[in-house]
């Protein structure tokens, strides 16, 4: 079977609907989501929404919990969009999820605020720590939350970053991860393969460049024209 794992929209509608144009062509059987639908950009109840009508599992990141639960004053902007229907199903999110695919455990979250921000150089014994929980040993984790794809083999098993499709950094294009193989403990082959697609950056931009409300709007920009974090 085919599992899409996606996440880190952030409000940016033309890379999510590149991203949707690519899975019409892949066909996944599943599409999984791992938090971040919104914030950062400014079409936060379309790609909410988007989430919603096409993701059978979905986890919850910290920005899904901070505009939901209503944490920073400042996301007044976000509030206003999501109104409080979605807000309420953003902060009930779960945060974390496993499945067995090929014979290997996964255990799938977001990253924050499960863990501290893992990034891929980060050192193995930070990167580590997430393979070991209380329900056990993990062969594999899958995670988002630092907008950058990447699929490598610790001691502890596979760590695979499914990148972000409205905020990559690194390479500007709306990313995703394409797992192949068969759920279950039988050990078989597996395929981990990272979306790539290109979308229309300048038109992202122009979005928010049309609504003077949105919080750090030029860093934003900034960010999904250079890839370059950017507050
Ligand atoms: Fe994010």
């Amino acid at each position: 079977m085919k599992i899409v794992m996606l996440a880190d929209l952030h409000g940016n509608l033309p890379a999510t609907l590149a991203m949707d144009a690519m899975l019409q062509q892949v066909q996944p059987d599943e599409v999984w989501f791992l938090g971040d639908a919104v914030g950062k950009g400014p079409s936060n109840a379309e790609t909410c929404d988007w989430v919603r009508s096409h993701c059978t599992l979905c986890l919850g990141g910290n920005w899904d919990y901070g505009i939901g639960g209503k944490e920073f004053a400042e996301d007044g902007y976000f509030w206003a969009q999501l109104g409080p229907e979605r807000m309420d199903w953003l902060k009930n999110l779960p945060r974390e999820a496993e499945v067995t695919l090929g014979g290997i455990r996964f255990r799938l979250f977001h990253g924050r605020p499960v863990t501290p921000l893992m990034r891929v150089n980060d050192d193995k014994e930070l990167l580590g720590q997430a393979f070991h929980t209380g329900k056990g040993d993990f062969g594999g984790v899958i995670f988002a939350d630092s907008h950058r794809p990447f699929v490598r083999s610790l001691q502890d098993g596979y760590i695979i970053n499914t990148g972000s499709v409205g905020n990559s950094l690194g390479v500007n294009r709306a990313h995703a991860l394409l797992v192949e193989g068969e759920k279950g403990d039988t050990p078989a082959p597996l395929m981990f393969t990272i979306l790539s697609v290109p979308y229309d950056n300048q038109a992202a931009a122009d979005i928010a460049r049309q609504d003077e409300h949105l919080p750090h709007r030029d860093a934003y920009i900034n960010e999904i024209i250079t890839g370059k974090y950017s507050r």
